[in-house]
């Protein structure tokens, strides 16, 4: 008996002691791997002012002298080579991994670092340099709004999604946006926005699409182009990302892109080159995928030949989060900072250059980089942030901004609703109006504004039967009503049951209300890809709520609205005919709800165009067989099996399609280039939407001067209200020697708010090197001599005016 005990008892202890062993050691790996703890966060040490010959500045290393790197009247440059000169081996490469997720996973020590930033540059505090915070991006500022041992809050502003700021057309608006969201970074302590997303719209169901503008690479660049204006000036950085071709959620982290040099070159990178030409970045973040077998963070003829040498891109590249898999590769390649930073990169890095893999040459090259982003930080300045910006002020340009950026779908005489009027409003969503997608993307706002909300903040009545049952539906479903938070949401996004009226609640709520409004939500995000049932398409119970409830409203001579409050694209052809009005809302942050009302009371004419197509099926997309279409969310386990067991490093006939590699065999045909060529219809066409009054277009003019193609014309209000019209030109080669889309974007503008019978003179400037195509035979850009057609239409499928010209 007591052998038996003592065995057990030797078994038990042994037991422990592997579990503690196995325990260490993934800790361990984990730790190394991805949360890398470190003791990084020195609070920068206030430097002495030392006044020398009438000059005051920071004596940042403290010699008492005036260095040249502490010299703010001299160039960049300069400092940036001084202080290179002055940094040791070991703080050099140092500097080019952050230092972990401390922050952002809330295990930094109250008053240290800033909770919910999720990267850093690190502080060289011998020469007195800061630490430098960046934050998520792309709809406004993701730092934690709450903080240990406080009683203030940290909320900040949620702006609408990117698909919804592409949708105004509106290149100065994005940049006021862009501008409020900036301010709030740098009164917040933030010195880089990680954002805008510029990744194309390839298939409607990448869960991340609201991060991003559009199907289309010229609308992309410009918006983009335009956020990054804004923000950067306050003195606070951006990182485009995630570039390049990262198109789909799934496996995105181990994902292989295949795909044609000119795919690449006039879709996906197109949208990033227009924004380095236009507003030089202080930083880029490489993607996660691999593109035809290198990670594209280990590229170097992606993030040097093309990035820098031909395109002049002067910022920092970094590493999406614990992106790619060679720390010294990555250096080598271009990708000059490492985030979030691991202590193993660390480790490679010294190991690299010890054995002459990593050349001195390399590291002080990516430091300079990452030294002259530190020297441009309004920190670096001394700037003295109160954590207290005008939230006030952004809840109005986000306001503005997302009402402008709504698109109307249909109207049949239901549009603008009478405010003296009952409103029924149907449709959990309606209640419980989604601000904005899931993941890094998501805000952490101090309120969302309901549309129940803001059209009581119009001065409309809400029928009470509605509400009422939607209270006894929520009181019956509490938990799936409760909002998942932090990382939680990215997991599992909410999307609450929707509630089905019986007939008699259905007749009782027309019989007390005036109009109905239906609204239908959905919810995607980072990590996952969306999925054609139940989401693309509407549910069985959404599709007979239309149904009954257009029938209701109709049969008593009501109208009713459909309200979409989404982030992607969704299946509209078979239910567009039922209701009287069908207003795309999209997700328009924490005024969302005020927004709509703006748009339902028509105190704002809708001057939204669409920057998608919305499709007849999702498999008339060209991309279609090529994309995952299982939907999933990432989970550690997968990214765990991933890291250990990397596809690369797999048999070819083990990889699966779609997740491990992907195949871009539609190359230049996304979007309306595809639905265009072959001949589809669709449900909405690029560039399509709604307002209350009419606009003619006229006296179309073309002029080819100096590399220059030169368009003017008029467009006039000649319909009752006041309102804005989206213009777009698009061109077409006639008789092209190779293979072309019909029509491409090539440029846009959008009138003034132009008062009945008034006239806007407009014009457009695009470069004869905006016409050209890649060229794979000869590796280049090429300009196919002849007739082109210049067409300036109000949607990609309503061409008001074409001229020819001949090059
Ligand atoms: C996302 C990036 C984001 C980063 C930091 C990554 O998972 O892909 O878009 O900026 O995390 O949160």
């Amino acid at each position: 008996m007591k052998r038996i005990l003592k065995i057990t008892l030797i078994l038990l202890s042994s037991l422990i002691l592997l579990a503690v062993i196995l325990g260490f050691l993934g800790y361990n790996y984990f730790n190394s791997t991805f949360l890398s703890f470190e003791d990084d966060y020195v609070e920068h040490v206030q430097p002495k002012k030392l006044t020398l010959d009438g000059y005051t500045f920071l004596d940042r290393n403290g010699n008492g002298e005036l260095d040249v790197y502490e010299d703010d009247r001299r160039a960049t440059k300069e400092r940036v080579a001084d202080v290179l000169s002055q940094m040791t081996l070991e703080e050099k490469i140092h500097l080019l991994k952050g230092s972990g997720l401390a922050s952002a996973m809330g295990a930094v020590e109250p008053g240290e670092g800033i909770p919910g930033a999720v990267g850093t540059i690190v502080p060289t505090p011998r020469l007195g340099l800061p630490t430098v915070y960046l934050s998520d991006g792309p709809a406004g500022l993701r730092i934690e709004p709450k903080r240990e041992g406080e009683e203030r809050t940290y909320y900040c502003t949620a702006f609408p999604i990117a698909t919804l700021l592409a949708s105004t057309w509106n290149e100065e608006l994005v940049q006021e946006v862009g501008s409020a969201m900036g301010n709030e970074a740098l009164e917040y302590g933030i010195d880089v926005i990680l954002g805008p997303g510029a990744n194309i719209h390839r298939h409607p169901l990448c869960g991340r699409n609201f991060e991003y503008y559009s199907e289309d690479p010229v609308l992309s660049g410009y918006m983009g182009a335009a956020i990054v204006n804004g923000i950067e000036s306050n003195g606070v950085g951006t990182s485009v990302k995630h570039f390049v071709a990262n198109n789909q959620e799934t496996e995105r982290n181990f994902n292989d892109v295949i795909i044609t040099d000119r795919a690449l070159r006039e879709i996906y990178l197109k949208g990033f080159e227009i924004i380095v030409e236009k507003a030089q970045p202080w930083t880029l973040m490489s993607s996660y995928n691999k593109i035809n077998g290198t990670y594209t963070s280990e590229d170097k003829q992606l993030l040097t030949d093309i990035l820098r040498d031909e395109w002049g891109f002067e910022g920092l590249v970094m590493t999406d989060w614990f992106g790619g898999k060679d720390a010294a590769a990555q250096i080598k390649a271009g990708n000059d900072l490492l985030e979030p930073g691991t202590k193993k990169q660390w480790k490679a890095l010294t190991e690299a250059h010890e054995n002459g893999a990593l050349p001195t040459a390399d590291i002080d090259r990516s430091a300079a980089r990452i030294l002259h982003l530190v020297f441009q930080t309004k920190k670096m300045q001394d700037y003295k942030y109160e954590n207290n910006p005008d939230l006030k002020a952004h809840a109005n340009i986000t306001r503005q901004s997302a009402t402008e950026g709504i698109v109307l779908l249909k109207n049949e005489n239901a549009l603008p609703i009478q405010i003296d009027g009952t409103v029924a409003l149907l449709g959990v969503t309606s209640y419980e109006f989604i601000a904005g997608g899931t993941g890094s993307g998501d805000v952490n706002e101090a309120y969302t504004i309901s549309l129940e909300e803001g059209l009581k903040n119009a001065g409309f009545k809400i029928n009470s039967k509605a509400k009422e049952l939607f209270e006894i539906h929520k009181a019956a479903n509490e938990e799936a009503f409760v909002k998942p938070e932090g990382i939680d949401a990215m997991f599992n996004p909410y999307n609450p049951p929707q509630l089905n009226l019986t007939k008699e609640e259905l007749d009782e709520i027309v019989a007390t209300s005036d109009v109905g409004i239906l609204t239908i939500g959905r919810n995607a995000g980072e990590g996952g890809d969306r999925v054609e049932e139940d989401d693309f398409l509407l549910t069985d119970l959404e599709q007979e709520m239309i149904e009954s409830t257009s029938k209701a409203f109709q049969e008593s001579g009501k109208k009713l609205v459909v309200v979409l409050n989404i982030g992607g694209v969704i299946e509209t052809a078979s239910w567009k005919d039922k209701p009287d009005a069908i207003v795309l809302a999209w997700q328009g942050g924490q005024e969302g709800g005020n927004s709509v009302a703006d748009i339902l009371s028509g105190q704002v004419n809708p001057s939204g165009k669409l920057p998608m197509t919305f499709p007849v099926h999702l498999h008339d997309h060209a991309s279609h067989s090529d994309f995952p279409l299982q939907g999933g969310h990432l989970s550690f386990f997968g990214l765990l099996k991933g890291l250990m067991f990397p596809p690369e490093e797999r048999p070819q006939d083990e990889k699966v399609q779609n997740r491990d590699y992907t195949h871009y065999d539609e190359g230049i045909y996304v979007g309306y280039r595809h639905f265009d060529k072959a001949k589809l219809s669709v449900s909405y066409p690029f560039g399509y939407g709604l307002s209350y009054t009419n606009f003619e277009y006229s006296d179309l003019s073309t002029t080819v001067e100096n590399d220059t193609l030169k368009i003017a014309f008029a467009v006039k209000n000649i319909g009752q209200v006041q309102g804005k019209e989206v213009v777009q030109c698009y061109t077409e080669k006639l008789n092209p020697m190779i293979d072309r889309p019909i029509r491409e974007l090539k440029a846009f503008a959008k009138t003034t708010s132009l008062q009945p019978e008034a006239i806007d003179s407009l014009s457009m400037v695009i470069p004869l090197k905006d016409l050209r195509y890649w060229d794979e035979d000869k590796g280049n850009w090429a300009l196919e001599k002849g007739a082109y057609k210049i067409k300036i239409g109000a949607s990609s499928r309503a061409m008001k005016l074409e001229a020819e010209i001949e090059l």
